[in-house]
């Protein structure tokens, strides 16, 4: 039995970026953690590994597309699943060992097991109870599933699967446009997977600008994606290798069904907190399963607290981070703070998507008068060299100040770009702010200013 300062339980980005900052204040913190591995669902089977993944099908993609118009002859790889994977796999080992380091560095303590909170102030791991002033729940999220589909991780996948596939599938049903759809619906689609997308709603990507989301939608079609909107999936089952999924479509309530290698249920992600044993703490929940907490992250029960996907909010990992950081530094005594109208959303399809702020629609019912600037990167020197013309930048500024609302983008490292109107608008600024900084020319970010010029007297190569 230990006694520290902080124990948090999970050690995904909310988790470690929380104990990181905690030890850096002169906490004795630890992680319970019992994945094998530190990092969370990002670095093990999420945001990393896609990424990887991602980066390896984009290549693959322009040796068969664009290689030959900039006089790169012959070269058209094949590709080698295991050796892929084994890069994927590369390349989580160096974060979560990097993640590792990091707790070394800090003193921060990595205590290895699944924890439980069998009284206030107390956390069980295995036969051990350690105690701590301070307990964070950082347990994060798990796919949320559907009623009646079973998963089994082989055909029938969710997002952790699909990252283990034992074989790069011919055909592949998406259920769900969200985020985690399209970006593994991009990989398999340019590793030459027939992939269709059933989505419930009728667009996709819901809550996002919908300008954006219809040309996202068009652009992933000449990818090759299928979608079917307006579908509720009625059932998927396994046939040996393969599986069937049965819809209905809601407009005329007809029937349909496709069969392929691999399913890969993507609707979305519930807060994880079993095990915890926070029903008999009588911690307060909200209605979907997060923990209820306050603007400090306290929870009900004094001296718990949580982070993350386990409370309100986007289930983002830069989210979480923002929340691990602030918590510490409010257990600290200092005044740890996130600002929830700035927190960036990117989707890593080619080209990025990236948004900030309100979207058109809400603008609209919020009744705002508001301007829009848009430029396209076809007007983008650096993006047309590059065979990356697709997609505009759309800004949005308040009719009458000026003060930048909200950003949305898609296009070339459009999460990358994203950022300037993030510091932008914690500073409060205007478009014009951002269309008299000087932009480096020939960059992508020129597209950015050229959409804050049009919501002034005008872009200049529109
Ligand atoms: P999501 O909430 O983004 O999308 C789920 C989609 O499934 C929605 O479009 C929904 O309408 C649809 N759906 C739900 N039930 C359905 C049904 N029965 N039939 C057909 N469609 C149905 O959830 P997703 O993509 O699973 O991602 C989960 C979480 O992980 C999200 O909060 C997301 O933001 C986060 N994430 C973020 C990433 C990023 O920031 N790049 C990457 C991956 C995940």
């Amino acid at each position: 039995m230990s006694q520290f300062d902080t124990i948090i339980i999970g050690g995904g980005p909310g988790g470690y970026v929380c104990a990181i900052r905690a030890a850096q204040l002169g906490q004795k913190v630890a992680v319970v953690e019992g994945r094998g591995a530190l990092g969370g669902t990002c670095l093990n089977v999420g945001c990393i590994p896609s990424k990887a993944l991602l980066h390896a099908s984009h290549l693959l993609h322009e040796t068969h597309t664009n290689f030959e118009k900039m006089g790169l002859m012959g070269a058209h790889p094949t590709v080698d699943w295991a050796r892929m994977l084994g890069y994927k796999d590369e390349v989580i080992g160096q974060n979560t060992k990097g993640i590792e380091f990091l707790f070394k560095k800090n003193k921060v303590t990595w205590i290895k097991g699944w924890g439980s909170i069998p009284a206030p102030g107390q956390v069980r791991v295995g036969d051990e109870v350690h105690t701590a002033r301070n307990i964070v729940i950082a347990t994060g999220s798990e796919p949320a599933g559907l009623p009646g589909v079973t998963v089994d991780e082989e055909v029938v996948v969710t997002s952790t699967g699909a990252l283990t596939l034992r074989s790069i599938p011919r055909s592949m049903v998406v259920i769900g446009a969200g985020v985690i759809g399209l970006e593994l619906g991009s990989v398999y689609a340019r590793l030459g997977t027939q992939v269709t997308v059933v989505e419930y709603l009728d667009g996709i990507t819901p809550g996002m600008d919908l300008e954006i989301a219809k040309a996202f939608q068009k652009i992933l079609t000449r990818q090759g994606l299928k979608f079917v909107l307006g579908a509720a999936v009625q059932g998927v089952e396994r046939t040996g290798d393969q599986a069937t999924v049965r819809w209905k479509l809601r407009k005329d309530d007809s029937e349909a069904s496709l069969t392929a290698d691999a399913v890969l249920v993507a609707t979305g992600r519930r807060p994880y907190t079993a095990g915890l044993g926070l029903e008999p703490l009588r911690v307060a929940m909200l209605p979907r399963g997060q923990v209820q907490t306050d603007a400090h992250f306290a929870t009900s029960v004094p001296g718990l607290y949580a982070i993350g996907d386990a409370i309100a909010g986007p289930m983002l990992a830069h989210k979480a981070e923002d929340e691990g950081m602030a918590l510490a530094e409010i257990l600290a005594g200092r005044h740890g703070h996130v600002n929830y109208d700035v927190i960036p959303g990117v989707i890593y399809t080619t080209p990025e998507v990236a948004n900030v702020g309100r979207t058109e629609e809400q603008l609209k019912a919020e009744g705002r008068a508001y301007k829009v600037g848009k430029f396209s990167f076809m007007g983008n020197g650096r993006a047309k060299a590059v065979f990356q013309g697709e997609g505009f930048v759309k800004l949005l500024a308040d009719a009458a100040t000026d003060r930048i609302l909200g950003c949305h983008l898609i296009g070339p490292a459009a999460g990358d770009l994203i950022h300037e109107v993030c510091v932008a608008m914690e500073f409060g600024a205007s478009a014009q702010d951002l269309a008299l900084t000087c932009h480096a020319h020939p960059t992508f970010s020129e597209a950015m200013r050229e959409a804050a010029l049009a919501c002034g007297d005008g872009a200049i190569h529109a």
